[in-house]
This record gives structure tokens, C-alpha cells and sequence, in this order.
């Protein structure tokens, strides 16, 4: 078998398309536009281009973005004032505070710190504690990108096994938890878990969130299985994934690429939030 590819590109493109035309709509009729406030801490490489990628797919449908870089040395205080600050501002929809934290600040009580209702990260405890019960909140970029991903193959995921390996607050969790909701019976794996391949071997969704490289061989996946490799690694001049993507791809049912695969469904599933969480906060949802 050989597995088609879910083209994560083309599928962020049409729910950007839609996006831009309903931001075109409120321009025509003089409204405020919605706004996402990014907020960098110090001067991690990566984030610098995570952060510029997101101002620029902002731009690229019409809608406003703040991005404010802070020192590294920020006391945890002065972090929270800000943050405060973006909580008040009445022409702020969505706030960011972009991951990782430098070590001396605590990201928990950073995170906590952000209005639910413009947390487009969906990582504070009210919107997790939503995502949780089932009810509508604002959700994880990553985990609703992921989700579209897998409907957009036409697989059932109601009594679906899927395996999840990797339990991160900002991926692994809350997509085995959106899975779960959807009816689909969940495996979340980890580094400490036994017997991964066995289990895997029996999912017919596979998401891979670890970090590490090219973990996932062909003999860990079930013929005709969904495979989300959310893995980003630099080798050379490639960037691969999680996933070994040439001998999976040989077993699998539907595979995405690295990149363009997760990476674009991220972004787009961030301006769908901050589009979400402007209606809300103008009561229109
Ligand atoms: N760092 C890497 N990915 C993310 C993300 O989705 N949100 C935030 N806030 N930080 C990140």
C-alpha cells in the first residue's frame, strides 16, 4: 500500500481563504478588525521565526496583529502587568505569550494570567477544563489542526483506537483529549509507557508528538492507518519529523508530510481562534 498524503498546505489555505473574506466583510462595513497580541520573551531563534510566521499569515488574511518582544531578564511581575494590560485592552482579541519561557519565569502563572475568553492558545486551565468536559471553548492551535487533518481523509474516528504518543500540555493532552470527545477510544502514550510499538500497531489513528526523530518505524503502524506527524527537526538542510515518512508511507492509509503537513494547519487554526474569539467577545457567536 501506499499512503496518501494529507496536504496540510492546500487544507490551511481554504479555512485562511474563508477567514480573509469574513475580515473583508467587517473592513467593508467599517468595523474594527479582530487583533491577536504576540508577545516574545528574549531571543530564542526559533521563536523569533514562529512568531514572524504568525504575524505574517496574520497580514496575509487582513486581520491586525501586535507583536511585542520583551527582554529575556523581565521580571516575572513586570511579565504579568503586560499581560494584564492585553487582558484590558478593549481592541485585543487574542493574546499569545509565545513558548518556551526563559527559566526564571514560571509559565504556569504566566499562562493562568490570560482572559479564557482571548486565550487563542487554549492552554489556560478554563479553556483546558472546557476542552475537557466537551464543552466550546477556545482549543489548542496544534491539537484543532490535527483534528481537521484526520477528518479531512473521510475516516471514521467515532469507535476509532487512536494512539497518541507524546502527553504535552500544549499537544499530546489536549488532543487525546479532542479525540476522546469525538468518540474515538484513546491511547495516550509516553516515554514511560511499555510495549509502545505493540500498541500502536493496533491504532488506526497514529498522532506522533515527541520531539524525537524519525522514532516511529514502519512496523509500529497498522496497514490503512491515519499517521499526524506533528515532529519538526532541522537535519541538514531537510527538515523531517517524528515519523519515518519513506516506509511508513509504504503501510499507512494517509500520512502527512513534514513539512506541510501540521505546520500550516497551526497557524491557520491560531487565526481561527482569534476570528472565534472576536465574535465571542462581540457577542455575535
Ligand atoms: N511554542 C511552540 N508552539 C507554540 C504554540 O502553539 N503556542 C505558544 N504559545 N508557544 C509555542
Amino acid at each position: 500500500m501506499t499512503a496518501r498524503i494529507i496536504d496540510g498546505k492546500a487544507l490551511a489555505s481554504s479555512i485562511k481563504q474563508a477567514l480573509a473574506t469574513k475580515i473583508e466583510n467587517l473592513r467593508a462595513k467599517g468595523e474594527r478588525l479582530p487583533c491577536l497580541a504576540m508577545t516574545l520573551v528574549g531571543d530564542d531563534p526559533a521563536s523569533h521565526i514562529y512568531v514572524a510566521g504568525k504575524e505574517k499569515a496574520c497580514a496575509a488574511i487582513g486581520m491586525l496583529s501586535k507583536g511585542v518582544v520583551l527582554p529575556a531578564d523581565i521580571s516575572q511581575a513586570a511579565l504579568l502587568e503586560h499581560v494584564a494590560r492585553l487582558n484590558d485592552d478593549p481592541e485585543v482579541d487574542g493574546i499569545l505569550v509565545q513558548l518556551p519561557l526563559p527559566r526564571h519565569i514560571n509559565r504556569w502563572e504566566v499562562i493562568k494570567a490570560i482572559a479564557p475568553e482571548k486565550d487563542v492558545d487554549g492552554l489556560t486551565p478554563h479553556n483546558q477544563g472546557l476542552l475537557a468536559w466537551g464543552k466550546p471553548g477556545l482549543y489548542s492551535c496544534t491539537p484543532l489542526g490535527i483534528m481537521e487533518l484526520i477528518r479531512s481523509t473521510g475516516v471514521t474516528i467515532e469507535g476509532a483506537l487512536a494512539a497518541v504518543l507524546g502527553r504535552s500540555v500544549l499537544v499530546g493532552a489536549p488532543t487525546a483529549n479532542l479525540l476522546g470527545n469525538a468518540g474515538a477510544t484513546v491511547a495516550s502514550l509516553h516515554s514511560k509507557s511499555r510495549n509502545v510499538p505493540a500498541i500502536t500497531r493496533q491504532a488506526d489513528i497514529l498522532v506522533v508528538a515527541t520531539g524525537c526523530y524519525n522514532l516511529v518505524q514502519q512496523d509500529w503502524v497498522k496497514p490503512g492507518a491515519v499517521v499526524i506527524d506533528v515532529g519538526i527537526h532541522r537535519i541538514g538542510k531537510a527538515v523531517r519529523g517524528d515519523v519515518n515518512f519513506e516506509t511508513v508511507s509504504e503501510v499507512a492509509g494517509h500520512i502527512t508530510p513534514v513539512p506541510g503537513g501540521v505546520g500550516p494547519m497551526t497557524i491557520a487554526m491560531l487565526l481561527h481562534n482569534c476570528v472565534l474569539s472576536y465574535e465571542a467577545r462581540r457577542g455575535d457567536a
